[in-house]
């Protein structure tokens, strides 16, 4: 049986636990490779897999630019195969909020798919499923600059504004579910 593959970009880190947790979700259900978009090994090659789940996070409105190359170089192989895109952001934390104003969550759905809709425009490709996943605001780890600007964003959005500590959004139980759902879907 051909594994599935698991490939992740990331800036933070974040990304990485969420490829991590969907190879710990699979580990039950099927074979699979976890890689690193950014270290792709030499061999690497679309078509030794049996589907793929990619999960790339936004930063400044785009996908992590390793995923933008990947789908791009390997994208009549990816169209062969059942995939599924994980588009990891902080704007998809309101989308995910019960609290949140119907408006606001509203406008994030829309911010949501507008940016996934744009990288989809961009590469060409028409994955089999798309879902937006809540990331992750790691204020320790960023520097001085970057946690100014993500407090005034958390601020402005009715986020966490303490940067003594990091804080992470993803429902891990959702994740599950899109996994299991995805599997599901890609022939044995
Ligand atoms: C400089 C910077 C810019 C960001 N820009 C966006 C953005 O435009 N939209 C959004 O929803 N989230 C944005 N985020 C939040 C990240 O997508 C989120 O923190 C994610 O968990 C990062 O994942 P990673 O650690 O795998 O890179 C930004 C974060 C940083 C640090």
């Amino acid at each position: 049986m051909k594994p599935l593959l698991v490939i992740y970009a990331t800036r933070e880190g974040h990304t990485r636990r969420i490829a991590e947790h969907v190879g710990s979700t699979l580990e039950a259900q099927r074979p699979f490779e976890l890689v690193d978009a950014a270290h792709l090994p030499s061999d690497f090659a679309v078509g030794n897999y049996a589907g793929a789940i990619v999960a790339a996070s936004l930063h400044a409105g785009k996908h992590q630019a390793e995923i933008v190359r990947l789908v791009r170089h390997h994208l009549g192989e990816l169209q062969q195969l059942p995939t599924l895109f994980l588009s990891v952001s902080l704007t998809e934390v309101t989308v995910e909020d019960p609290a949140a104003d119907p408006e606001k969550r509203a406008q994030a759905a829309a911010d949501v798919k507008r940016t996934i809709d744009e990288f989809l425009t961009d590469t060409g490709w028409h994955p089999s499923h798309v879902a937006g996943v809540a990331g992750a605001l790691p204020y320790t780890k960023y520097n001085f600059i970057i946690r100014y600007v993500m407090k005034r964003i958390a601020r402005k959005a009715g986020g966490p504004v303490d940067t003594s500590r990091d804080y992470e959004f993803t429902d891990w139980h959702r994740l599950d579910d899109l996994v299991t759902h995805f599997v599901q879907s890609v022939p044995a």
